[in-house]
């Protein structure tokens, strides 16, 4: 089945939207504070460009070939063994299994929106009862939040590429990009504004565990949305002569941008009045609410359009999370794309549930495995596991099963005299780098 085309700048908004969400400006933050600021914001920058600049090209390129959805790309593209590497596609389903975890999240900052105008928590030990009794006992709002962005994703990828997706980003996109760069220029006039900078540039390399090196390289995949298939799946919407190495590096820009704006923006706030940079994952929900209340009514309206823009990065990456197993749907099953986003929907919407179930006081003991809870093991395994797997199985399609001639005949020109870097990158270093670090998670490496 042919597919509709995006247009080039809505390819761009379509791709930073993926890429830039809750990772850039909720986790990033707090894992940044929690392992230490500088030493970490370097490796993971470094693995940005090394890492993920080689694959979101060769992502990008699966798909711009193929032109189809994840599986059948693999299965077009592979020179031998098609029955063997469809499977390959199938990395598209880590979305659904993100989705679990990720749409509960936006319902949080839909509440927070709320909370942003009406009750402001007057202190930390305030804010940090509130988000504990709202996360682990009223299973009421979250449930009815987590049907609202339901109903809103499903809708709009029903709607398809352009009517649906394209246009959501074309609306959403510069509310997010004003947001953040008018917060920032505010947080630099603050005197925080230094200390923040200090946290996060000057390394303090002792902070440095073998467990942040993890951390960074999980980050770098989650927060360019890379080896899930969804660059994979937007870009065989690519138009026609596309410069893929020109559109990877604005979206890697735009994505790191936004998270290094982010985080010096919260970490100034939260120097400014005294609250600290290792909160964890309440970072934006306990610490940051009590310093919106802290800055009076400037606060409610900067919480207000804090959470809204939370919100719509979320949203625009919750899309291209179902967009992969929604295409594969339509086109080797021949769904109508209302049916697809319904099926997608529907899983992310039960299992979700059960994450929320999984966090609660009352049921939290029933969908905890070991020492994680559903919603937990959703991350982890998705993060840790799934996206790097997927991003080896690329490297190792481009780099070594597609023929050398067609990599080349599509990249040589737009990479120019970084060409053979590039590809000794995908053949080797990342793949390496990859394998390292998932031998290092399950313990048989030691970084
Ligand atoms: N990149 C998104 C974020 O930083 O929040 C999350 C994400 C979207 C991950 C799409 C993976 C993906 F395919």
């Amino acid at each position: 089945m042919k597919l509709a085309r995006f247009s080039r700048i809505g390819f761009i908004l379509a791709a930073a939207g993926s890429a830039v969400g809750l990772g850039n400006i909720w986790k990033f933050p707090y894992i940044t504070g929690e392992n230490g600021g500088g030493a970490f914001v370097f490796v993971y920058l470094i693995t940005v460009l090394v890492i993920g600049f080689t694959l979101m090209i060769a992502e990008m390129l699966i798909g711009y070939l193929g032109r189809r959805d994840s599986v059948t790309n693999f299965e077009d593209l592979a020179p031998r063994d098609k029955h063997l590497w469809k499977y390959g596609g199938f990395i598209g389903l880590t979305g659904l299994i993100i989705m679990i975890f990720y749409s509960p999240v936006i319902g949080w900052t839909f509440h927070f929106v709320l909370v942003s105008l009406t009750s402001l928590p007057s202190s930390v030990a305030i804010a940090e009862t509130n988000f504990t009794e709202f996360i682990s006992i009223d299973l009421g709002s979250q449930v009815f939040y987590h049907t609202l962005v339901f109903l809103f994703v499903t809708t709009v990828v029903a709607r398809g590429i352009k009517g649906g997706i394209e246009k959501l980003n074309f609306i959403l996109m510069p509310i997010l990009f004003i947001t953040i760069a008018a917060m920032f220029f505010y947080a630099s006039t603050l005197s925080g504004f230094t200390q923040a900078w200090d946290f996060m540039f000057a390394p303090d390399w002792s902070k440095l565990t073998s467990a942040s090196l993890v951390t960074a390289v999980g980050h770098a995949f989650f927060t360019l949305s890379i080896g899930m298939a969804t660059i994979l799946t937007y870009s065989a919407s690519l138009p026609k002569d596309s410069n893929l190495v020109r559109s990877s590096l604005i979206v890697i820009a735009l994505d790191t941008g936004i998270a290094l704006l982010a985080g010096l923006t919260l970490f100034t706030f939260l120097y400014e009045y005294g609250a600290t940079p290792s909160a964890g994952p309440g970072l934006v929900f306990i610490s940051l609410p009590t310093v919106f209340y802290e800055m009076g009514f400037l606060g409610n309206i900067f919480g207000f359009i804090f959470f809204v823009a939370l919100a719509s990065a979320g949203l625009t990456s919750a899309v291209s999370l179902v967009e992969p197993i929604i295409q594969y749907l339509v086109d080797r099953f021949s769904f109508s794309r209302l049916k697809a986003s319904m099926a997608s929907g529907l899983f992310f919407y039960l299992f979700g549930m059960i994450a929320i179930l999984s966090i609660s006081k009352e049921y939290g003991h029933y969908f905890t495995i070991g020492s994680m809870n559903f919603f937990d093991w959703a991350d982890f395994v998705t993060a840790s596991v799934m996206l790097p797997l997927g991003g080896l199985i690329m490297a190792i399609f481009v780099g070594h099963v597609m023929e050398k001639e067609r990599v080349a005949a599509q990249l040589k020109t737009q990479l120019g005299a970084v060409y053979p870097l590039w590809y000794f990158s995908i053949r080797y270093i990342v793949p390496i780098a990859l394998v390292v670090v998932m031998l290092n998670l399950v313990g048989i490496i030691e970084l």
